[in-house]
């Protein structure tokens, strides 16, 4: 294998595409993406996460019924116009700060036929260069954001790498884990990708839960991966081919993960978002003890 020399990260990709058929029938006409934890769209976290780590151009991958996502990062002049005229400035900053936080660019991926197809259908835009992969409902709460922690292990080691975190042994069954030589506590040469393994096979307790740093050779690995149950192109089926083909760390990152794409994931985030915010840090205190009375 040899090292080679790429260009800075420049572009991530949004994968956004799927149905979100845990969250119907909420997710009947709205993108689960859109759904706020608290007041904030889980696609705007996400959003913010990928410019506080330096980058502004975003490939969003997207679907029929999913206009919405680029509304929301676009300009609303009715609504600005209106806010301000009735002298709310503050509230009009926000929206219109929304308009000018990335250049989103979207692509249409027209069946929902797995992630991996998902980040294939981002191919001709982002070209022959490196680019992040950053999971639409999957929220990492980091002092450094995630997806940096990352681009900063790619520039030192100038190859592709997955976001880790440990799970206990009985979840390994639910997310794809990585199995490898550990270079150093953190970090991991990948040898093998296992999607879901029962507990008594998985080569680690590592899950990869949905944050990436790819070359663009992931391409011609997803081009060849045969399509799995359902007909779904799986990203680690993919992965696995390019830790064939090309050197594949996998970091261990900073951070809390919330998988806001699950009910009880999306409910731990909101408590926790919403704890921290002081206008309302009190009052959902008191809900809660008047919930925990109520099981008594
Ligand atoms: P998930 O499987 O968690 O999302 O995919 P989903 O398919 O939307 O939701 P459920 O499982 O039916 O409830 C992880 C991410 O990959 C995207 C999803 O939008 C989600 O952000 N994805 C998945 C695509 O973009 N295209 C796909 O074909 C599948």
């Amino acid at each position: 294998m040899t090292t080679q020399t790429y260009p800075k990260i420049r572009k991530a990709v949004i994968p956004a595409a799927g149905l979100g058929t845990r969250f119907l029938p909420a997710t009947k006409a709205i993108p689960k993406e859109m759904i706020p934890i608290v007041d904030v769209p889980m696609i705007q976290h996400i959003v913010e996460e990928i410019v506080r780590s330096g980058i502004t151009d975003i490939v969003l991958i997207t679907a029929r019924h999913k206009h919405s996502i680029e509304d929301h990062f676009d300009f609303n002049y009715e609504l600005e116009d209106t806010l301000e005229k009735k002298e709310k400035d503050a509230l009009a900053t926000i929206s219109k700060s929304l308009g000018k936080m990335c250049n989103l660019i979207a692509v249409r991926q027209k069946m929902p036929m797995g992630l991996g197809h998902a980040v294939l259908c981002a191919a001709p835009v982002i070209g022959n260069e490196p680019f992040a992969v950053v999971l639409g409902d999957d929220l990492i709460d980091s002092t450094v954001p995630c997806t940096r922690q990352l681009i900063d292990i790619f520039e030192k080691e100038k190859t592709s790498v997955v976001g880790v975190m440990e799970v206990p042994q009985a979840d390994v069954c639910k997310y794809g884990i990585v199995g490898g030589k550990m270079l150093n506590p953190r970090l991991m040469e990948v040898e093998r990708l296992v999607e879901k393994p029962s507990p008594a096979v998985a080569p680690s307790r590592w899950a990869i839960p949905g944050r990436y740093v790819l070359t663009p050779a992931i391409f011609d690995c997803l081009r060849e991966v045969k399509p799995g149950a359902g007909g779904e192109i799986q990203l680690t089926d993919g992965l696995q081919l390019l830790a064939q083909r090309e050197r594949l760390l996998a970091y261990q990152y900073d951070g809390v993960r919330y998988d806001t794409g699950d009910r009880l994931g999306f409910i731990d985030a909101t408590l926790a978002f919403s704890l921290r915010r002081p206008e309302l840090r009190e009052g959902v205190i008191e809900l809660m003890k008047k919930h925990m009375g109520a099981l008594k």
